[in-house]
């Protein structure tokens, strides 16, 4: 992995991402590829090279693929669930019309692929708790439909054109850089800001509902060690379970709590989101990542909390 293109680079994973890929592969082109609207700033603009690149144009890919050589592609590009919902096509559009763009631009330029899959892609028939790496996949969101489609288009492609198509399986992501927007597991990044800035939080998801959330330095490794790992020891590439925490919103309040004693937390249930949530697992098995290409991951719910409530500190100004 040497030159590599970011599409969505400025949403919650991609601006991280850029900036660690930046970090770790100085001798390589790391393109931050956006869509007018949601042009990169700061940092993100001024360590690296920056290209509109929008999923649902292929000669826009191909082009900047050709021109600077990669030979990776990260496909961030999507709507998350609840929002998906509001927009079915669009989230079609752009998840899956925009994935076949990208497969069909690493098909001729031979890049490799790596697309999020989530725990989005089961559904309520699937076992909730430690939900096992191959298992039913009948999710009831278009979110969910379009990762499972998104899983075995990316397998086709690697079966049939020999593409590098590699994938994980992201819990809600946890971070400090970039708010996540219209995801079911929003609100475990949302009670943070919350905490801080001495609001109470309105949380959009009833007590009691457990989901597998993860910390970003975590997820970020998690991309980029899958990309890096040994293929032949691979039974599976689209996508792979990977876990570090679950727990619901109580747990989560009083785990934030031990720093932030003051936090008030009320409940007004999103029935969207909730319904979504249901149909989640609580907690996924992992191990296939961990025996395939070692995935292991760092933060538990107290590290992180620690971690989150330091850099935002000094992000709000606290
Ligand atoms: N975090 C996403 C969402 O909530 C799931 O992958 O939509």
């Amino acid at each position: 992995m040497k030159n590599v293109l970011i599409i969505g680079s400025t949403g919650q994973i991609g601006s991280d991402l850029t900036m660690k890929l930046r970090r770790e592969i100085p001798e390589g082109k790391i393109i931050a590829g956006y869509i007018p609207g949601f042009e990169p700033k700061g940092e993100l603009l001024e360590s690296g090279p920056a290209e509109v690149v929008n999923v649902c144009d292929g000669k826009q890919i191909a082009d900047v693929v050709s021109r600077y050589k990669v030979d990776t592609v990260y496909n961030l590009a999507a709507l998350l669930s609840a929002t998906a919902e509001k927009f079915p096509l669009k989230a079609w559009d752009i998840q899956m019309n925009g994935l076949i763009n990208i497969l069909e631009v690493a098909r001729e330029q031979k890049c490799a692929v790596f697309t999020p899959s989530s725990i989005g892609a089961f559904g309520p028939s699937t076992p909730h708790v430690n939900t096992p790496q191959d298992t039913i996949q009948r999710p009831k969101s278009i979110y969910g439909v379009t990762k499972v489609a998104t899983e075995l288009l990316s397998d086709y492609y690697f079966n049939k054109y020999a593409v590098d198509t590699r994938s994980v399986r992201f819990p809600g992501l946890i971070s400090y850089t970039t708010l996540p927007g219209g995801g079911t597991t929003d609100y475990a990044v949302e009670i943070y800001y919350a905490a801080i800035k001495g609001e109470e939080y309105v949380c959009p998801i009833g007590a009691g509902t457990y989901m597998d959330m993860m910390y970003m330095p975590d997820a970020l490794r998690a991309a980029v060690e899958i990309m890096q790992a040994d293929p032949d020891k691979f039974e599976h590439r689209n996508s792979f379970n990977i876990a570090s925490m679950s727990f619901e919103p109580e747990e989560l309040a009083a785990a934030i709590r031990k720093y932030i004693p003051t936090l008030k937390l009320r409940y007004e249930v999103d029935p969207v989101r909730q319904h979504i949530a249901n149909s989640w697992p609580d907690k996924m098995d992992d191990s296939c990542a961990r025996k395939e290409w070692g995935w292991k991951p760092e933060y538990d719910l107290d590290s992180m909390t620690r971690d989150m409530i330091g850099h935002l500190k000094i992000k709000l100004g606290k």
